[in-house]
């Protein structure tokens, strides 16, 4: 009953088998070696476009390193105000960026809407050294929250953004969570709705650890290898990146991944919408349950086995929790189903 995060899961089968298929032998340093480079060409098919890829090992690195790249001095990066660069990156999205600032904006369901980002850029205003200067929006797809951005929402926050000269980036550490969900195209969640540079996870989808920075205009990426270097995140043995992603999006095995956590999720939601003293105030778009506990059946599945985290919240009664529930490739329906047998 493990539901504290995606992360907490190991790795397929099908990414472990790759990683031992390139295992043995000889291959260029640094990401200069034949795999490598084919992974490069898997990425330009996947989003039909040529795109500059760059893999590093972990989700805040994807984040901080292409937030990094669009950073100017006295920069700002429009988020959520619960988004993981925000909350859950240690600053290392500011320390990259060499002190450009973070500035949360509120929305319901981990969202943020057009209105609420106008008014936000609008108090950073072009050409006035005091107030700083725009410097990218960010999004994560599937949010924080498990809830989805539709393509036209998309679209509209990268108007947004463009129209102050500043790229959309989308924190994908949930990428294929949400693609499979909105039964889209990588192509189509991305650079067709206007997003310029993409955080693509694969850890919590079953790789062991392999994130990829997509950029959609290749030239955006200039100084990129520098950044990435500095931030020790070229790995000398960079095939062993490659091979997860090799055995990742081969026979399209994410996507089945990314499916079977949706649909256990979606197990969950069901079984717990009509338990006693339960509330469901998000109803799961992805791979992520957020309901209000009792927190004497909280500590109940605690004391039983099960995992998961509390989020602090000021709309829970004094005997409630509100809770965070993830699946993933590794849940089972027997693991669902012996949570629920609990109330
Ligand atoms: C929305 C989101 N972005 C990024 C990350 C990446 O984090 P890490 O640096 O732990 O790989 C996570 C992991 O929890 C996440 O939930």
């Amino acid at each position: 009953m493990i539901f504290a995060s995606d992360n907490w899961a190991g790795a397929t089968s099908a990414v472990m088998t790759a990683l031992a298929d390139h295992t043995s032998g000889f291959a260029t340093a640094y990401g200069d070696d034949p795999l490598s480079r084919s992974i490069e060409q898997r990425f330009n098919d996947l989003f039909e476009k040529e795109v500059a890829v760059f893999l590093v090992s972990t989700g805040t690195a994807a984040n901080s390193l292409a937030l990094a790249t669009y950073a100017k001095p006295g920069g700002a990066i429009f988020c959520h105000e619960d988004a993981h660069i925000n909350v859950d990156e240690c600053h290392a999205p500011e320390f990259f960026t060499a002190g450009n600032k973070l500035i949360g904006i509120a929305g319901e369901h981990g969202k943020i809407t057009p209105d609420a980002l106008r008014k936000s850029m609008a108090k950073v205003p072009d050409n006035n050294p005091m107030h700083g200067r725009p410097a990218a929006v960010s999004i994560t797809q599937a949010t924080e929250y498990g809830t989805l951005y539709q393509l036209d929402e998309i679209q509209a926050l990268a108007d947004v953004a463009h129209s102050r000269n500043v790229p959309l980036h989308m924190d994908g550490a949930r990428f294929a969570n949400a693609l499979v969900s909105l039964d889209v195209s990588p192509a189509e969640m991305t650079w067709k709705s206007g997003v310029d540079v993409l955080s693509f996870g694969g850890t919590k989808n079953g790789c062991w650890c392999a994130e990829a920075v997509v950029f959609f205009k290749p030239e955006d990426s200039d100084g990129f290898e520098y950044l990435r270097k500095r931030a020790a995140q070229v790995f000398s043995k960079a095939r062993f990146i490659s091979a997860q992603f090799e055995g990742y999006l081969k026979d399209d095995h994410w996507l089945a991944n990314a499916r079977h956590a949706n649909a256990m999720c979606l197990r969950l939601a069901n079984g717990l919408k009509d338990k006693p003293g339960v509330k469901l105030p998000l109803w799961p778009e992805a791979n992520e349950l957020f309901p209000v506990l009792k927190k004497e059946q909280a500590a109940k599945l605690e004391a039983a086995g099960a995992k998961f985290y509390d989020i602090p919240a000021d709309f829970v009664e004094e005997d409630e929790v509100f809770v965070r529930l993830v699946t993933c490739f590794a849940t089972t329906p027997e693991q669902i189903d012996e949570f629920l047998s609990h109330f």
